[in-house]
């Protein structure tokens, strides 16, 4: 087909060939507009970028991460660990979601070193690589008796209920499950202040 439509020079030149003076120039303008496309995709590209990682990773806004909340009673926890879940409200950059789920947490009766009664509290995420720890009753491989402990689902370690790893030497974790700050006030209200921690590592750190 003749003739000197737009789309004949587009596909029969390249902004990196020669041509005459008119084609220059259109590839001029050609250069230009994907230039500034270009950068108009950057600068939108960091506004995105922000908005999803505090959308994927609402902990890590400012404020929520080491926070304290009010989960539950003392009265209404048992020996045997339960789940709660943490809500929060969630904030992105344009935003604010109200009573989000931002983690869970075991909660438990125990008895403190003094003899007074207290709360043990622990991330549900196991330190592995963060698949989400059960309780109940499961083999113990050192004894091979049955009780009730931690296990995770994902790679078989198993813990005791305050945490520690069964069998440290052939766990895939290398620390125990992570307890978290808890506390019971005159009324018996149960705080507990929710923290997420680094995975993989042996030490615990608070991320
Ligand atoms: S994620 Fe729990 S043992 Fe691997």
């Amino acid at each position: 087909m003749s003739g000197n439509s737009c789309s004949d020079k587009e596909t029969k030149t390249c902004c990196c060939h020669g041509g005459s003076a008119s084609e220059g120039q259109d590839r001029r303008s050609f250069c230009l507009s994907v230039l500034g496309a270009g950068m108009g995709a950057a600068a939108l590209a960091v506004p995105t970028y922000a908005g999803a990682r505090m959308a994927l990773f609402p902990l890590q806004q400012e404020g929520l991460s080491g926070k304290e909340y009010q989960l539950t009673t003392y009265d209404a926890l048992d020996e045997t660990p339960r789940q709660f879940v943490v809500l929060d409200n969630v904030c992105d950059a344009w935003t604010t979601s109200p009573n989000q789920t931002i983690g869970v947490v075991y909660l438990c009766k125990k008895t403190n070193e003094d003899g007074s009664p207290g709360v043990a509290a622990f991330q549900t995420v196991c330190p592995h690589a963060g698949c989400r720890v059960k309780v109940g009753p499961t083999k113990n491989p050192t004894t091979g008796k049955t009780e009730v402990l931690f296990y995770c689902p994902c790679h078989g370690d198993t813990f005791y209920l305050n945490g520690e790893r069964v069998q440290p030497e052939n766990s895939k974790s290398a620390r125990s499950l992570d307890a978290l700050e808890a506390r019971v006030d005159e009324s018996g209200k149960v705080f507990v202040k929710y923290q997420n921690f680094q995975l993989g590592t042996a030490e615990k750190k608070p991320v």
